[in-house]
This record gives structure tokens, sequence and C-alpha cells, in this order.
């Protein structure tokens, strides 16, 4: 298949844009279309249609038991996608979309089934993304959307991601630079008046907080037993090619683990904050901006995980952060493309 690459990046009346009208007829023809978000670049298919899903999931190489995103771009898909809504999940609509929350509702039967892989809930979200709003409103009908990676890799941020992944493996791509959180949306499960948190992302716990009363995180975020109620928390994520190490510990401890392994003979690449690259030396060095401000290390997360796999490393050594704020969502995906594996100064000592 030969992949389609439009740029509508700084394009007004994106609505009328050839472009844009040429991807949305695709997606009614029932074609996946890439198309970027403010969290991260989606795939996107018909949510109605059984054989468009298909297609998504043979693109990626995704499990099929992973139940996908509906995206919707106003009121009437809303209607469309879910069949009610508590007057809690309204007040989260309200205070949130459009942006980077999606929100498990029971499901409309108009939905595929293989959009929800099964299941009887949905989860929706409105993204705050002009030109995603935009194509989901021209395509009319409710857009279901992974992140446009082949499994297990990290999410694109950039239009050149998606074509590194997907090219002729879907109709096209909509290329508007760079999105803006990074990391992918939160996704919560309402009941009543509880709000509980399936995946950190970006609306944080206390932004939730601002809105509802009750809100909690879903256990199996941090027991390893628990089986997650988000279907899609269970697999190896977001993972470069090398092995990823989280580094727990002083300056220090960190350079000692990298002449640790690289007395062993390995080349070894460090994915670091700016100021703790100027206190270490390695052989290859990823920044991720200042330290101060996690939004800007979210941001960059990705695109520098990926750059690593077009460099001669054998073991990747990451700083951690503060799991606060966007730190949430940000230690959730550093943990998992580590697969949970840390070096912490305080367990060597022991
Ligand atoms: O920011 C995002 O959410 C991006 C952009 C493209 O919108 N999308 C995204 O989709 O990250 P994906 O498919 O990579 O992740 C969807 C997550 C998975 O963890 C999945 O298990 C969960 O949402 N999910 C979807 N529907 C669900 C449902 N009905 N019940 C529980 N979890 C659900
Ligand atoms: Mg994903």
């Amino acid at each position: 298949m030969i992949t389609s690459r439009w740029n509508v990046e700084n394009v007004d009346n994106l609505r009328e844009h050839p472009s844009i009208q040429e991807a949305a007829m695709w997606m009614r023809e029932g074609e996946v279309i890439a198309f970027p978000t403010e969290t991260v670049y989606g795939l996107g298919a018909n949510a109605c249609s059984n054989e468009a899903i298909e297609k998504i999931f043979e693109a990626k190489g995704r499990p099929s038991d992973n139940p996908l995103i509906v995206h919707i771009a106003n009121q009437d898909q809303l209607k469309q996608a879910a069949s009610s809504w508590s007057h809690t999940a309204e007040r989260l609509m309200d205070a949130f979309w459009p942006g980077p929350l999606t929100i498990i509702l029971p499901k409309n039967k108009s939905i595929a089934e293989r959009t929800t892989a099964g299941l009887e809930s949905v989860g929706v979200r409105m993204p705050d993304h002009p030109v995603a709003l935009a194509l989901i409103e021209a395509a009319g009908v409710p857009i279901a959307a992974p992140s446009a990676n082949r499994s297990g890799k990290p999410s694109p941020t950039k239009g050149d991601h998606v074509d590194k992944d997907l090219n002729g493996r879907i109709k096209g791509i909509i290329d508007a630079g760079t999105t803006g959180v990074g990391l992918e949306s939160t996704v919560v499960e309402v009941t009543d008046d509880q709000v509980t948190i399936l995946r950190p992302g970006g609306i944080t716990k206390a932004q939730l907080e601002s809105v509802v009363e009750n809100v909690s995180w879903d256990h199996a975020l941090f027991e390893k037993e628990q089986v997650p109620k988000s279907p899609g928390m269970k697999y190896t994520h977001y993972a470069p090619d090398a092995p990823l190490f989280l580094i727990e510990g002083s300056n220090d401890f960190f350079q000692s683990v990298i002449d640790r392994f690289r007395s062993e003979g390995k080349r070894v690449g460090i994915l670091v904050s700016d100021e703790l690259a100027s206190h270490l030396s390695t052989d290859v060095l990823k920044t991720l901006g200042t330290s101060t401000r996690v939004e800007g290390i979210a941001q960059r997360l990705y695109d520098q995980l990926r750059a690593f796999d077009e460099t001669e490393v054998d073991v990747i050594l990451a700083e951690m952060y503060p799991i606060d704020g966007l730190g949430e969502a940000l230690m959730n995906r550093l943990l998992k493309a580590a697969g949970n594996q840390v070096i912490s100064e305080h367990k060597e000592r022991d």
C-alpha cells in the first residue's frame, strides 16, 4: 500500500482543507489514517466498523484483546459512542474536554465489537487538537484510535515517527508537527461519585480532584499480581531496542553504574535532564531538558527513546523523576519502558 502524507502544519480553515477532506473520505471508506492529537499521534478508523478496526490491529501488530479509545468531536458523536453517562462523568467532560482525559462509559451498540475488544464499555475522549477535531468532524463518525506506533514501541510524537513505523501499512498520515503533551491521555472509570484512574496521563490526579472529591488509583497500577482493569496496561510498552534501566540514587552512584557497564565492554546510553547531564560522562547522551519543567521532559521522552534506536548502544540508563503532577504519567511510562528494572543505590547498600 502506498501511504499518502499530508502536511497541515499552520494551515487555516482546516475543516475545508483538501487534505482533511480526503483523509476523512478514506476513513468513511473504512481505511486507516494516522493523525495528530494533543497527546501523541493516533491511528484512526471508523469505530462503528469491524472491518475498519481490524486494519488498525493488523497495521500495529497489536494483541486484539486490547480495546481502543473512541475519539469524538462533538456532543452528537458522544451519543453515538456511549449509551449513558453519569452526572460525575459529565462534570469531568465539562472540565477537561477537549483534552487528554479518556472516560470509560457504557458502550452504544453502534460501536463495533472489535473496537472495545468485546467489552460492554467504551473509552471516549475529545482530543484538544484542531487537526484531530476537524478530521473527526469531517469523517462524521466516531473514530477509534490507538497510538500510531507498532505495538511495543514508544508512542509517536512526530509525523516522522509514524512514517518510520507504519509507512506502507496504512492509507495516510496527517502531519502537523510535534504533539504538545507527549504522553497519552489519562484513562478513568467513573462509578457514582467515585473516579478511578486506570492509566495516568495528561490530566493529573490533582486536576481531577479539583472537580471530583473521590479520586483513587487502580491498585493494579502498583501491585504486579493484580490484573489491571485497563487491558493495555499489562503489556510491555514504549520500549527502545536496547534494554533500559532506571537509576535511583546520587550522581556519583549513577556514574558508577555507567562505569560498571562500560567495564563489561558495553556501550552505554544515558537519558537524563540537563542538570544531571553536566555531572556524567558516557558513550551516548540524550537529554530531556531541565528537570524543573516536567512538561518539557514528558514532551521529549518518546522522541529521545526512539532516537536511541538510531545509535549503537548496548544498554540505556535513565534518570527517575518525582511521582507528582505529570510525573505520575512520566514515571509510569519510564517504568514500563524499563520493564520495571530499577538499579537502586539503597538496595545495593543493603
Ligand atoms: O492519548 C491517548 O489516549 C492516545 C491518543 C491517540 O488519543 N491513544 C492511546 O490509545 O493511547 P491506546 O490504544 O494506546 O491506549 C488505550 C488505553 C489502553 O490502556 C486500553 O486498555 C484502555 O485505554 N482502554 C480502552 N478502552 C477501555 C475500556 N473499555 N475499559 C478499560 N480500558 C480501556
Ligand atoms: Mg499505545
